[in-house]
């Protein structure tokens, strides 16, 4: 098949990759021409595992063009797919959807042939209806169908999520559009069973609820393992115990910092508007977005106190600073707040993350990057294991500290408190 992904951001980029690996001829369109000219030479803008081997293996096969002629691209596909960014709008919860419409107003002017026309960016229920309005005028009435097919492609784990998926949700009432979008996805799945067509409204809406859901599981359990501190019980044993009941499942149970990312954060906000845009109240999304913004505070107040509120000239370190592992994006992590608010208290913070340097720190003032872990541990005062990377999983940590009465906060629980108690290293877990 021909397809056509508009917008090579972290979904576009992802998906289209995939597509042509199972032998689709697929052009990934930018307005960005830099990016296209990096891409064309096999370069990937972001860190995901595996993608740049499949990327250069398709570019050879030519199956995959890179291009920012959208004509060209649109008018060759069959299939289109939506990626562009839905960011919350500024001072409010909703989704800014000013990118997808732009790219409708453009396709309207190629649909001369049949086409489907697919939101893969994550959008408020009912806006393929408005993408539909947008596109229609007396000539190409029947010449398209606007599908919805959310994503869930996990950052660092996108490869193996796009081809490994628990479902696949085409959302379309249109017997042509299913079909084809079928035989598109059958190649990855090749099982009926995790294939789910329904309606339009319901796939946006699925998207967003799964989020929304996966967030509350996070907040639930991060919510207990602060109960668990107060009553000296291990929250570990406590997602062990719920995980291993079928109808509550062990997944999204790990306690930690306050969730981050581009999408939970997001989709939740985005949720609670479309709630009240239809005068649904929300009530337990909201409090779980509630919930994570008081869990940057709480975790912020906790190492103010293995500090014994005394940050003047304290040496912190982080390991970790983006917002889960095998990933560099930084937004909404939990590191950000932490590091700003130590800045300000003129404490001296060093960091180590896998993927470097981060943009994001350098105004602040103490605030150190450092290219080892040795070097950002070096006579710590603290050290903050804040992202699960493989490199910090076992870490001989009084070698690298070099120095008495050290602690360690470890908001992963990646280490056993009994082995650092027999090590004689303070040692505070999340929840435990
Ligand atoms: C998420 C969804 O999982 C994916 O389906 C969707 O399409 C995009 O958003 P992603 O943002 O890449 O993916 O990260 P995810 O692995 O879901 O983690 C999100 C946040 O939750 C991270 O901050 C992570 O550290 C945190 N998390 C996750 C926990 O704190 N505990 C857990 O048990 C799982």
């Amino acid at each position: 098949m021909k397809l056509c992904m508009i917008g090579t951001g972290y979904v576009g980029l992802v998906s289209g990759v995939c597509f042509s690996d199972v032998g689709n001829k697929v052009y990934c369109v930018d307005k960005d021409q830099n990016k296209i000219d990096y891409l064309k030479k096999g370069n990937v803008p972001i860190y995901e595992p595996g993608l740049e081997e499949l990327l250069k293996k398709n570019l050879k096969q030519n199956r995959l063009i890179f291009t920012s002629n959208l004509k060209k691209a649109v008018l060759d596909s069959n299939i289109v797919f939506i990626c562009v960014g839905t960011p919350t709008k500024k001072n409010s919860n909703s989704a800014d959807l000013k990118n997808v419409f732009e790219v409708a107003r453009q396709l309207k002017k190629y649909i001369t042939k049949y086409k489907i026309i697919i939101t893969k960016s994550t959008v408020p229920v009912t806006t393929g209806d408005q993408i539909e309005k947008i596109l229609k005028n007396q000539k190409n009435k029947k010449l398209f169908d606007v599908v919805s097919n959310p994503e869930f492609l996990r950052e660092g784990e996108a490869i193996r999520d796009f081809i490994y998926p628990d479902r696949v949700i085409i959302g379309t009432n249109s017997k042509k559009a299913n079909k084809i979008m079928k035989s598109l996805y059958m190649p990855i799945i090749k099982k009926n069973s995790r294939y789910f067509n329904t309606s339009r409204r319901g796939a946006e809406l699925i998207k967003y609820a799964s989020n929304a859901f996966l967030a509350t599981k996070i907040s639930f359990i991060n919510e207990i393992a602060n109960l668990c501190e107060k009553t000296g019980v291990d929250i570990k044993d406590i997602s062990l115990g719920m995980g291993s009941d079928q109808r509550i499942g062990d997944r999204f149970l790990r306690a930690g910092p306050a969730y981050g990312g581009s999408c939970f954060p997001k989709d939740t906000r985005a949720l609670i508007d479309t709630g009240n845009k239809f005068k649904i109240d929300l009530s337990i999304v909201k409090s779980v977005v509630n919930s994570n913004e008081k869990r940057k505070i709480l975790l912020t107040k906790k190492i103010s106190t293995l500090l014994n509120n005394n940050l003047n000239n304290k040496i912190v370190t982080f390991l970790g600073v983006t917002f889960k592992p095998n990933t560099d994006d930084m937004r909404e992590a939990s590191s950000i707040p932490m590091i700003k608010y130590l800045s300000k208290k003129k404490c001296h913070i060093r960091y180590f993350d896998p993927t470097g340097k981060k943009d994001e720190f350098k105004n602040l003032k103490n605030v150190e990057y450092c290219k080892n872990i040795k070097s950002a541990c070096l006579k710590s005062d603290l050290i903050i294991l804040h992202t699960e990377w493989n490199d910090f999983k076992l870490l001989n940590f009084k070698k690298l500290v070099k120095k008495k009465n050290f602690k360690i906060y470890d908001m992963r629980n990646i280490y056993s408190p009994l082995k650092m108690k027999k090590l004689k290293i303070p040692y505070f877990g999340i929840g435990r």
